[in-house]
Parts: structure tokens; sequence; C-alpha cells
């Protein structure tokens, strides 16, 4: 699954620099989850109704461990072979205004192991009863199956139990059918329905988001991932509307016998799959279409009108390209005729791959030329690459258990790379993985109280504990480990190894430590590459203990040495290690610009090697390319070496170690190993730098200086240091795009012209203000032709109306209120909270009380964003705070937002008065309570306590820095 994690990914690495700031962003990104969670937690399993009922539910109090029903683990003794399941989705409400779905479903299974119950998952479903029973049991062969004793549905574990009065027998295989009914609910898990409106006429749609846990909602299942079956559809559905699954129909739609207004489509027969990978979807939705070179079927769906305009084209643009890449990576071909991708309008998750019939967000499939910008499209082309890439790593082989997750999502995230770069190969996309996944996982896996990758099997059991694996470190270090052994490996061997893994695996499931002896033998097959150890010795220290280590070297003795590294250098790691936090760390390094042998530090703390001792005209450079997964020191002579060489020559330094350089510096410095000059000094090269990268981790970097002290007089000389160091970055790109009349040719140089233009503005550069009001006005003259390229409108927007008063507002806002398209909509609504204009902030934080002015899930994106603007910060706090009881009661206290919202108007905190203040807060609203804030709003304070910590250290050093070398 790609998760509501895409979404943060640019976001990820902007709250990096403080420790708690890190651990925000890994709340953030499981939000989608324990969203989830909690609506599966509040609704009740399955009971009775008139016509379908159900004898028993057995309550949770009453349980008792040793029966295996009440265990999460299914019993080993069934093995299910293949299911025939036959549902029926109604999309208008039934006479109670509930919508709901029929289903029918057989599975055939074979007893393993001589049994008296049949326990399967089941939730939420009401059940047909057939003499007194909630299933009818049939022997297959000569097999005699039992008499039914009763049956049962058991809420807690989710399971549907069937005792019988005898066994059955070891080798026999028996067919189980039920009837049953569920609910069609809008709560995105199992089969549930998802409502748009197109004109303005209200549509419902019926799909499905099985992972991890949901596929028991559907119908009853063997609903773990291991117990792969054969699975028969057939959709039921009205008769103008397409029914698609994981598969293609056997033939075409026909009329259904027993109702004119219903077809019935009958799919052709699964692979052997998991549960969790299903997928059925009942819509009204049209598609392009074209065949991959391999002659797969590649369709794009989407609502009628998005296909019309043509916004499914990008998509099928390079979903074959991807699909053949991934092919002829794992050497195995696309196992199924035909892969479909769904743009939903209501959708959790990023994407979910369903084998054969992908969903997706809208924003994550689909591409308008018009107003969408070039980072809309590295999110396309990588959402999907990240799809396709488990079709065969995920769906194919299977981990076996969730516990193993990281493998899966750790895999997929770091081949998607891989994947875009093919479809896209002037864009450099896989530097990206650096800043995006690397370093933003860093952050938090820098804390103490951070998590291994994988966990023994038997402490991930409950729907709510698989949730939780979904996270920044499954994902995130998952593809950063996996970079760092494809690296020292090479992609060659890497390649053969994973190859004979996903044969050898097919169909079938596994754990990482069966990737890890497949690749083991491509090793011992070849002699070009000789490790420190196996894989498994190796890898094991990265996978089984957290954080990572933070290397130093001494240059004037090559000195080496490791320590686990920890951003907070007074926490205290309780999770104890068989390792004792040390790891065997694959180590390049430059000299002067020239790359030096490969070195393996063995797991030994500290050692000594030539490699890294210098000579007094020479520099060392830890980590080429950022491939292995630590971060690096060095003694100040070596630092201060490598400044000169960045500000004489950068391009001696690879760009994504220049990055490195400014990013783990600013590291470092808050972990209190360097003084926060020199990590400042690390900067001063910039005002020769042109790309991204360098940039970015500048820029996401020094935006904890501008919270800090943007309210200070630190904050002049601060503009005026970023000011120098901008505008030559700014002139470049004026010329090179003609007077920004054109784009510049590569994504990141279109990255880079965004933050040239969103610094230099932010800075005082005279030019860029009169380019961006000149560029607004444009507009407000001709408002029918937005003369504003999709790349840049969100940082116009925003200096424009800085710039403007109540004209600007006022026209962006007429805007806003007429924008069609969402992600229009959201640039003009977070540019209006650019103003700095009092009154009219006051104003617009007022409108975020009127759903009709402000819809209410966009309410505390809005004063967030507010609170960001340097001069509303005051004011969406007081806003806050004298409206929280109303906030909280109109907007519920289930809604994520609440934890944003303290995050959000606390950011800049870093003083004792505002400490009061937040204590204050906290004291008088205990009575109504913070819901899903009151976590963040404990971070808030131990944030800001921290921040006031780190203002007094260095807001004197930081002064004088910025005075000196301000312009
Ligand atoms: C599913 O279809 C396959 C043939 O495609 C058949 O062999 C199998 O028995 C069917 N399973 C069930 C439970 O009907
Ligand atoms: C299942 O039964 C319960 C209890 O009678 C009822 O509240 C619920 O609406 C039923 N669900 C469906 C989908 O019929
Ligand atoms: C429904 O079935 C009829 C044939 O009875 C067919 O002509 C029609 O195309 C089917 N509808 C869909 C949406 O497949
Ligand atoms: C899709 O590919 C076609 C043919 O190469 C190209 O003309 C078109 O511009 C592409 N569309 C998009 C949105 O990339
Ligand atoms: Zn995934």
């Amino acid at each position: 699954m790609a998760k509501g994690f895409y979404i943060s990914k640019t976001l990820g690495i902007l709250g990096v620099v403080l420790g708690v700031a890190a651990v925000c962003t890994i709340i953030a990104l499981s939000v989608v989850y324990s969203q989830e969670k909690n609506k599966n937690a509040g609704s009740s399993a399955a009971a009775t109704t008139s016509h379908t009922t159900s004898p028993t539910t057995t309550a949770a109090t009453t349980l008792d461990q040793s029966e295996p029903w009440n265990q999460y683990r299914l019993p080993t003794t069934l093995v299910p072979e293949s299911y025939r399941v036959k549902l029926r989705p109604y999309l208008t409400p039934n006479e109670q205004g509930l919508y709901i779905f029929q289903g029918k479903s057989t599975v055939r299974f074979t007893c393993k192991e001589a049994t008296d119950v049949i326990i399967i998952h089941s939730k939420q479903l009401n059940y047909t009863l057939t003499q007194g029973h909630m299933v009818v049991l049939r022997g297959v062969g000569d097999a005699q199956p039992p008499e039914i004793d009763r049956t049962e549905l058991v809420e807690l574990t989710q399971y549907l139990v069937v005792h019988l009065k005898g066994t059955l027998a070891e080798g026999s295989l028996y067919e189980m059918d039920s009837e049953f009914e569920g609910e069609l609910a809008d709560d995105l898990a199992g089969f549930y329905r998802s409502e748009y409106t197109e004109g303005n006429v209200k549509k419902v749609l019926a799909t499905t988001q099985m992972q991890a846990a949901d596929a028991r909602k559907s119908f009853p299942c063997f609903d773990e991932p291991s117990m792969k079956a054969q699975f028969n559809i057939t959709l039921i559905h009205p008769k103008d509307l397409t029914a698609l699954s994981n598969m293609l129909p056997k033939s075409p739609s026909v009329s259904f016998s027993e109702d004119p207004d219903w077809n019935i489509t009958e799919f052709e027969s699964t692979p052997v799959m998991s549960t969790y990978l299903l997928a059925f979807i009942v819509c009204e939705f049209s598609y392009v279409d074209s065949r991959s070179p391999n002659d797969v079927l590649i369709r794009i769906w989407a609502r009628p009108s998005a296909i019309a305009e043509g916004h499914g084209v990008y998509a099928l643009n390079v979903t074959g390209p991807i699909l053949n890449f991934f092919a002829s990576h794992y050497n195995t071909s696309y196992p199924l005729d035909k892969s479909d991708q769904v743009a939903l309008p209501d959708f959790n998750a990023g994407a979910m791959e369903n084998w054969g019939l992908v969903t997706y967000r809208e924003s994550a499939l689909l591409f308008d030329l018009l107003s969408s910008s070039i980072s809309n499209k590295e999110r396309v082309v990588t959402v999907i690459a990240h799809e396709l890439a488990h079709q065969w790593f995920g769906n194919l082989v299977t981990v076996a258990w969730w516990n193993d997750l990281w493998l899966n999502e750790g895999f997929a995230s770091y081949v998607e790379y891989l994947g875009a770069d093919y479809a896209e190969p002037s864009w450099n996309l896989k530097d990206l993985i650096v800043l995006n996944d690397l370093y933003s996982v860093m952050a938090v896996d820098a804390l103490a109280s951070s998590h291994p990758l994988t966990c023994p099997a038997d402490e991930v059991n409950t729907p709510a504990q698989i949730s939780e694996m979904f996270d920044t470190i499954t994902y995130n270090k998952g593809a950063s480990v996996l970079r760092m052994l494809s690296n020292f490996l090479t992609e060659d061997l890497f390649k053969q190894g994973l190859a004979s893994y996903l044969h050898a695996f097919a169909y079938q499931s596994s754990t990482y430590l069966d990737l890890w002896k497949h690749l083991q033998e491509a090793v011992d097959n070849q002699t070009a590459i000789q490790l420190p150890g196996t894989i498994s010795n190796i890898m094991d220290r990265w996978i089984l203990q957290m954080g990572f280590p933070i290397i130093t070297v001494d240059t004037k003795t090559g000195k080496i040495s490791q320590e686990h590294f920890l951003l907070d250098p007074d926490s205290n790691v309780t999770r104890p290690s068989d390792f004792n936090y040390l790891w065997i760390v694959p180590i390049s390094s430059i000299r002067n610009g020239v790359q030096q042998e490969d070195y393996w530090l063995q797991g030994e703390a500290q050692t000594q090697n030539e490699l890294f001792k210098t000579a007094d005209d020479e520099w060392v450079l830890l980590n080429l390319n950022v491939t292995g997964y630590y971060q690096v020191n060095y003694d100040e002579d070596n630092w201060r070496k490598i400044q000169t060489q960045l500000q004489t020559d950068l391009t001696a330094i690879p760009v994504i170690n220049r990055a490195q350089v400014i990013y783990e510096g600013f590291n470092l410095a808050n972990a209190r190993r360097i003084p926060v000059t020199l990590a400042l000094n690390n900067t001063l090269f910039l005002i020769g730098e042109q790309e991204y990268m360098p940039w970015q981790a500048a820029l996401s970097s020094l935006r904890y200086f501008e919270l800090m002290f943007d309210r200070t007089e630190v904050y002049g000389p601060m503009k005026s240091y970023l000011r120098k160091q901008v505008t030559p970055l700014f002139n470049h790109f004026q010329s090179t795009t003609s007077n920004w009349t054109q784009r510049p040719e590569s994504l990141m140089d279109q990255y880079n012209e965004i933050n040239a233009i969103s610094t230099a503005c932010s800075n005082g550069v005279t030019e860029c203000e009169d380019l961006v009001s000149a560029l607004f006005n444009q507009w407000m003259e001709d408002p029918d032709n937005n003369p504003i390229h999709p790349n840049l409108r969100a940082t116009v927007y925003c200096k424009a109306i800085a710039l403007g008063g109540k004209k600007e507002w006022d026209f962006a806002w007429e805007q806003f209120l007429n924008a069609t398209l969402v992600n229009e909509a959201d640039k003009l609504r977070t540019g209006l909270a650019c103003s700095n204009e009092i009154w009219i902030l006051n104003r617009y934080l007022s409108y975020t009380l009127n759903p009709d002015l402000i819809r209410k899930q966009d309410a505390t994106s809005t004063i967030t964003s507010i609170a960001s603007n340097v001069v509303g910060q005051t004011l969406a706090w007081e806003f806050v705070q004298s409206n929280w009881r109303k906030l909280f009661l109109d907007y519920g206290s289930g809604s994520f937002s609440f934890s944003n919202l303290i995050r959000g108007v606390t950011r800049r905190f870093s003083t004792e008065y505002e400490l009061q203040q937040l204590e204050q807060f906290q004291e008088d609203n205990m009575d109504i309570g913070f819901g899903s804030g009151t976590r963040a709003l404990e971070q808030a304070l131990e944030k800001t306590k921290s921040n006031i910590k780190w203002v007094q250290d260095n807001k004197e050093f930081v002064l004088n820095w910025f005075t000196e070398n301000s312009e």
C-alpha cells in the first residue's frame, strides 16, 4: 500500500531538524491507519436481523484464551484451496436507509490436522440460517462431513466458528457454503461505498480496501496473508455500471435472470493469492487503454469527465513502460492478463496494490496538463511504480505475516525510484530517495523512542497491531536499508538473488530470511564481490536493532569510530540490542574529489585506517551519494577543508554529498556534536550552488531557524544573509527561463526554480517582488486566463497576497470560491493565509468557523496556514484559545486534525511566556478536553521547552554569525 504517506513525503523533510518535530511527522503519517482502526473498534460485529439470524454472539468479556477461536491467529488445521464468491452491492439505500451488499460464498479447504472446529474470519456480516446454522458443510469426493453442532460469531477475534459433532479427517477436502449480508458503509474499509458529485448529480460507487484485515468484512475467509487460495469472483451489479475485479470477465456481462435491472459479471479464476489483495469495484467510470509491449491490457479508470479531459493520459503513458521494466528487473513476466489502475474520489490510503486492479487517490493517478504541477506528475509516476513493484514483490511472493511488512513496503518504496526513473529518465529521481526517504526517516529513527524494522511474529496479532506496522520506519527505513544492500552487492547481484527468490517462492509466502538466503547464494556463486560476513550477519544489525550509527572520523590519525546516533544526547535508550548498537557499515569515501576503495567497519566501535588519514592539503568525505544508512562527523579541520573546497570548486563533491554536508551538519549541531556556527558555515557555498538538493537541504533545515527567530533581532541579518545567497540563483533562473516565460528542463531545476522564487521573495529581493506582483496583476486584469504556471502558483499566490492588500486578497478569495479543481482551490486557500494585514487575517480566521465559506475538513489546515505566517501567529493562537470549545464540539473529537492544529499554532513557541500560556490553555480546557490533540499538546509543551533551551544556547552565536555574514 502506498498510504497517505506520499502526501507527506515533501513535508517529511521539513519536520526533520529537531527530534520532537520529527515525532510529529510520524504521527501525521500514521493517521490514516489509526482512523481506520478507530472506526473498526467502534463498530459492532454482526448480530441478527429479521430474515438473517445469527444464533449467538459471544461477548468479549468471557473469553477463555485457551480456546483457539479466542486467539487472533488462525489455527493451522485447515488450509483454503479455493473460493467461489458472489457479491451484490446495492448502490441505493434500503428501506432502513442502509446501503448493503448481499453475498454467497463457498470455500473449499483441506484438513491438515483432524479437528472438530472450523474457524474462519468474518467481520460485521449477518448470516442467513440454514437448519439453524450459518453455514452448510459438504465433503468433497469421498470425504464425509461431520454434523454441525452449532455456529457462532466471535466479535473480538472476528471469527465465524463452526462447532462440529465429529471431526474433519486429515487429508480430506471439504466445502462450506454461506449466505450473508453486510453494510456497504462509507468507512473506506472492506467492501465500501464512495460518493462524489459529477455535474450536480450525486454518484455512488462500491469499491474495496482489504489490506490489512478487512477482506473478512466482505465475505468469510481465512484472512491471513499466507492463507493463499484461488478466487472465483462474480459480481451482480446495476446493468448500466461496470464491474471490475482482479481478473478480466470470463465473458461479457449478461443480464441477471432474477432482475432485468441488474447484470451479472463472472471473472476468470485468480491465481493462488492472498485475501488482502482482492478487489471488487462497481462504478460508472470510463477508461483509456493500451497494450504493454508484452501484450498486457492496461487501463486507467476514472470519473468519465476526468477521462474525457485527458487526465488519465499521463498514467497510461507511464504504466506500460513501468510494468515492462519490472518484468525485466525481476526476470519474471507479469503474471496476469491485465493491469487496471483506478482513481477513486474517496480513498484513505495513497494507493493499494490489489493484484491486477490497483486503486489510487485521484491525486496519485490523474494528471491535468493545465493545472497540475511537476510535483503532481512526480507523485503519479512514483506511486504507479510503487504499486506495480508490488505486483511481484508482495503479490506474487508475499511476506508470511505482517511483522515482516517492512520487506514488502520497504522494497516497493526502494524500487519505485527505479521504475519511475525508467519512465522519466531525465529526472534523476533516484537521487531524491535521500531527501524523501532516508533523511526523513532518520529524523524519527534518531529518537530514543524509535523501534527496529522487524519484530517477532507473535508480537503482531490484533488488527490494531497490524495497522501500527504501516509507519515511516517500515516504508522509508526499509527502502533506505535495501538500497544500501543493493548498493554494496551491486545492483546486478542484487537482481540475481531477487529473481531467484521470486522464482522459488512464486504463489507462496516467505520471510526476509528467505530473501537473505537467495542473495547469499548469488554472492557465493561469484568472486568479484567480497563481503565481511554473510548477508544475514551484516543485515541483522540493520533490521533487528533500531536507529543508525554516527561515524566519526579523525583525519589526523585515521581513527574511525561508530556510535548510536541520538538527536537528543540526553535521552535514554531503554530498548536492549543484541548487537550493542554497533553496526557492520559499508564505507565509501572520496579524498580531494577522488573516490577511494570501499571499506567495511566490521561491528567494532573504533578502529583506524590510512584511508581516513589526510595530509594538510587533503580532505576526506564519507558515504558517497549517501548510499549508506548512517551519518558522518569529522574533526573540525576536515570540516573546514570541505567548506573551502565547496566554496572554491563545488563540483569536486557530488551533488547528493553537498546536500549531505548541509543536512547532516545541522543535525550534528542539534545533537550538540558540532557548534551551530560550523553548521552555518556549511551553507556559505550556496552562493555558488544551482542544484536543488543542497538548497532543499538548507532551506528545510533553516526553516527551524526562521520559526525560532522571525520575531527577533536575528531575523534582519538572517534575511540579509539569505538574500545574498539566493540572489545569484534567482538571477540564474531568470536568465535561463527567458525572464520566467519558460520552465527549466529538468525536474530538479523546476523544483529549485520554485525554491529560488520563494526564498528570494521571502527575503526581500525586489526583482522577485516585482515579478510576483506583475504576474498576479496580469491575472487580476483577465481572471479567465491565469498566466501563472501551475508549478509557480502556490508561491506566487502567497507572495503576491503578502505584498498586496485588500484588492489582491478579495480577488484571490473570489477565485477560491469559484475554483472547481481541488488542487487549485487548495493553493489559493493556503495563499490567502499569507496576507500581512492583521484585520484581513482575523477576518479569514473567522471564516474558518463558517462551513459555507471554508469546508469543515479544511478548517484546521487553514488555521495552521495562518499560524505559519509570522503576522498570523499570535492571531491564530488567540483564535484557537478563545474558540477551543466551539472547535472541539463542532469539529468532533474523532478528527485527527486537532493534533495538527495544536502543533501548527505552537510551532514558534520558544519563550517562557508562551510556555505559561500553553500550560494555562491546558488547564483552562481540561473540562472540554483535547481529544485526538491530547498527545500533540503534551508534545507541544515538551517541544516549547526544548525550543527555549535551543534559543538560549544558540541565539547569540546565530545572531553574530548572520550579522558577520550578511550583505
Ligand atoms: C474456481 O474455479 C476453478 C476453475 O477455474 C475450479 O477449479 C475451482 O474448483 C473453483 N473453486 C470453487 C470453490 O468453486
Ligand atoms: C446486521 O444485523 C444487525 C442487528 O440486527 C443490524 O443492526 C444491521 O443493520 C444488520 N446489517 C445489515 C447489513 O443488514
Ligand atoms: C448488461 O448486459 C447486457 C446484456 O444483457 C449487455 O448488453 C450490457 O452491455 C451489460 N452492461 C454492462 C455495463 O456490461
Ligand atoms: C503521452 O504520450 C504521448 C505520446 O508520446 C505524448 O504526445 C503526450 O504528450 C503524453 N502525455 C502526457 C500527459 O504525458
Ligand atoms: Zn506499498
